[in-house]
């Protein structure tokens, strides 16, 4: 009978397992399934042989329950909770709350870390060995305890621990496009998370996995709503959703913010203007701001896309883009809210270079915003393309705190069918030097404030989320989410050594599969330049929905949404000039940068056509001219994408099958279309070019015409 029963647990257990497996990505990098390694296993289960966390607020009562679901996956139930002090119990706890973890003397190591960073150590309390986790404050705590399953799920040593890690921007937050009826601006995951129909009563428990996977990696804030925001968000129907929803994400230290819409007065409050300096208008300002703080004590503060694509804004009135912040800053400063005043505007009326207009727009500004007002800037002059060089307003405003907006969600880059790692394009944006304050100006620097020793800071990335089963759509996309949280977190991480966490905790921590899916990572964003948009082209997407290749796109009522605007080809050559010569763009940034941009010798050919119109026989680098050169970049990077199918398709079996068939189906698609941007993109330069391609690449089989014509009504946008 007794066999009976451990061969039926036995089996039962076997199936969870395999139901797990199958779990469709949900689980993200959090899966705590058992150690693999054999011996990794056993010298974890020596080395942890209980825990305790002290204290019991929310914030600890989560970590709690990550920390026991963390262990009892990954080391089979051998770490139970414990109660008193042994050999291999790893203790967690504020270190003022918890005078056991007084005895570890961590008092220095804290010293610095403010509320949010934590220390891990193994050391001796009163002659027995244990791993402390322990912070100024709860959230650092939580932070810990995700930390330290981290080191597990990655399988580090946990012999010598010596950890101390905080983060160097304050505001880490998720930007979602996502409209009140679920739809999702830009959003290639499925519909909206928040079912704002069944709020405030209906909760589901993906509410909890989110918050859950943000808090992991560091993110602390979320902006529920789309930036081209629907002033009913502020309304008393919808605010109680809201506190709904920031009542789950409370205990993961995550505070909820709102995009509001500037024209929210009229739109439901019942006032004729919006006018910034109007006194009925700051005054209804102030009393929402008390509304939204009855509800939602924790309140983050305001996103505010104005006077850019068609949204109202205080120019509408005459005023400035600092009058606007700064009346929404008033309101939210008595309650410690902040406003993020969007830097991306720009405007077809204007005859100027789309490139330069938001730093004409808000250089003049510097100063004259309040303490409480954050200016969020893309991390590009243009609007989130495969390549970019960093917004010239990094630098140029030392008196305003910069947050830096990155796209998680891939607009321009294939969107959830094409396997692209950002974190190299973050690392790009954040290490590239602006020379501001002499070398090593670099943009992470002005971001986490600390160039100009501003002590607001922030980041952003517009979310990649929906209600598809694995929450990205491509299991690769939830790389992306990953990266930006731990870049986040910490922007002097590799984007190499995030990837590799991220393979270890989504994917295996064997080495014959870490290796080349990294590798295959690491140059996935390079790729997809080159079959997109190489050596600085950019903005030939489609129209409307930006889905597929269009650099053909001409004569639309704005000429800044047609790509013949931003390429420029014509018979003598490609390019947009934005030296001295042309739009002069270059000047929008410190002399040592703008030096290097203009000099044909020293511009990196990856901007080469964002900043110069070059002939179709220019001399590249390589010996080629630069036609040869655009063909070649073409054909190489559709090329990778086979490269890429190739080392995906080795892995079968070493990975779960579900992924490795997703994946695999993803990276078909991928290939498909990068063939498609490399064909329509080459046929359509070489009607200005009238040079024959070069003779080693195969031609494409279809002609211009046909490209031209492929249509995609329902496209998602
Ligand atoms: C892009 C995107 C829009 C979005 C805008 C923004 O232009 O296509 O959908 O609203 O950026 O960032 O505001």
């Amino acid at each position: 009978m007794k066999t009976l029963i451990l061969a039926f647990i036995f089996l039962f257990v076997l199936s969870t397992a395999h139901a797990l497996r199958a779990e469709g990505g949900y689980r993200l990098w959090l899966k705590y399934d058992l150690i693999s390694n054999p011996q990794k296993l056993q010298s974890y289960q020596q080395a942890i042989r209980g825990w305790m966390i002290i204290g019991d607020c929310p914030i600890l009562t989560a970590a709690k329950k990550e920390l026991q679901t963390g262990l009892e996956g990954l080391l089979g139930s051998t770490a139970p909770f414990s109660d008193e002090l042994k050999n291999g119990l790893v203790i967690a706890g504020t270190y003022k709350d918890a005078p056991l973890l007084a005895k570890a003397n961590l008092g220095d190591k804290l010293k610095n870390l403010g509320p949010e960073g934590f220390v891990i150590v193994n050391t001796t309390i009163t002659d027995k060995k244990v791993i402390v986790i322990t912070a100024n404050a709860d959230a650092g705590v939580l932070y810990g305890v995700f930390h330290f399953l981290r080191l597990l799920q990655t399988q580090q040593n946990l012999e010598p621990l010596d950890l101390v890690s905080f983060p160097k921007i304050r505001l880490r937050l998720l930007n979602h496009w996502d409209n009140l009826d679920r739809t999702v601006e830009r959003g290639y995951a499925g519909f909206s998370l928040w079912d704002w129909h069944k709020l405030p009563d209906y909760i589901h428990s993906y509410y909890h996995d989110y918050a859950r996977a943000n808090a992991s990696i560091g993110i602390n804030g979320t902006v529920l709503n789309n930036v081209n925001a629907n002033a009913l968000i502020l309304t008393p129907l919808y605010l109680e959703k809201v506190a709904a929803l920031a009542e789950v994400f409370r205990p993961y230290n995550i505070k909820v913010y709102l995009s509001i819409r500037f024209s929210a007065p009229i739109d439901i409050g019942g006032l004729k203007v919006s006018d910034p300096l109007d006194k009925q208008v700051r005054q209804w300002w102030k009393a929402k701001a008390g509304e939204i703080y009855a509800l939602i004590p924790d309140f983050g503060g305001f996103l505010v896309k104005a006077n850019s694509e068609g949204q109202p804004g205080p120019q509408n009135y005459g005023r400035t883009h600092a009058d606007g912040a700064n009346m929404l800053a008033d309101a939210l400063q008595p309650f410690g809210g902040v406003v993020m005043w969007r830097a991306f505007v720009y405007d077809d009326n204007i005859k100027e270079d789309r490139a330069k207009q938001a730093y004409n727009e808000f250089k003049p500004l510097d100063g004259a915003f309040g303490e409480n007002v954050l200016v969020q800037v893309k991390n590009g002059p243009i609007d989130f393309q495969p390549r970019e060089p960093f917004h010239p307003l990094f630098g140029a405003t030392p008196k305003t705190s910069l947050m830096v907006e990155f796209q998680i969600t891939q607009e321009y880059l294939g969107f959830s069918t094409h396997l692209v790692y950002l974190g190299t394009l973050f690392k790009e944006v954040l290490d590239a030097d602006t020379y501001a304050r002499g070398a090593g100006s670099t943009v992470a620097k002005i971001v986490d404030g600390s160039l100009d020793k501003h002590t607001i800071s922030g980041i952003a990335g517009v979310a990649n989320t929906g209600t598809d089963r694995n929450w990205t759509g491509h299991l690769f996309a939830q790389a992306n989410w990953y990266a930006f949280g731990r870049l986040a977190w910490d922007h002097q991480l590799t984007a190499e050594a995030i990837a590799e966490e991220w393979i270890r905790m989504t994917l295996s921590n064997d080495p014959t599969v870490i290796q080349p899916v990294k590798k295959m990572m690491m140059a996935s964003r390079e790729n997809t330049v080159n079959y997109m948009s190489p050596l600085g082209l950019h903005h030939i997407m489609g129209w409307g929905h930006h889905y597929g290749p269009a650099p053909w796109i001409k004569d639309k009522h704005r000429d800044d949404w047609t790509s013949v605007y931003y390429h420029k080809a014509d018979s003598s050559g490609v390019g947009f000039d934005r030296t001295a010569r042309g739009s002069n763009a270059v000047s929008q940034y410190c002399p040592p940068v703008a030096k290097k941009f203009t000099a044909l010798e020293t511009c990196p050919d990856e901007y080469l056509l964002w900043f110069h119109h070059l002939s179709w026989d220019y001399k590249m680098r390589s010996g080629k001219t630069l036609w040869e050169e655009l063909c070649h970049r073409y054909y190489a990077g559709a090329a990778a994408v086979q490269e890429m199918q190739n080392t995906w398709n080795a892995l079968q079996g070493k990975i779960d099958e579900d992924s490795f068939r997703h994946v695999q189906a993803m990276l078909k698609i991928q290939e498909k279309e990068a063939v498609w941007w490399r064909n329509a993109c080459v046929l359509y330069f070489q009607s200005f070019s009238r040079r024959p391609m070069p003779a080693e690449l195969e031609k494409p089989q279809k002609s211009l015409q046909y490209y031209q014509e492929l249509s995609f009504p329902f496209a998602p946008k």
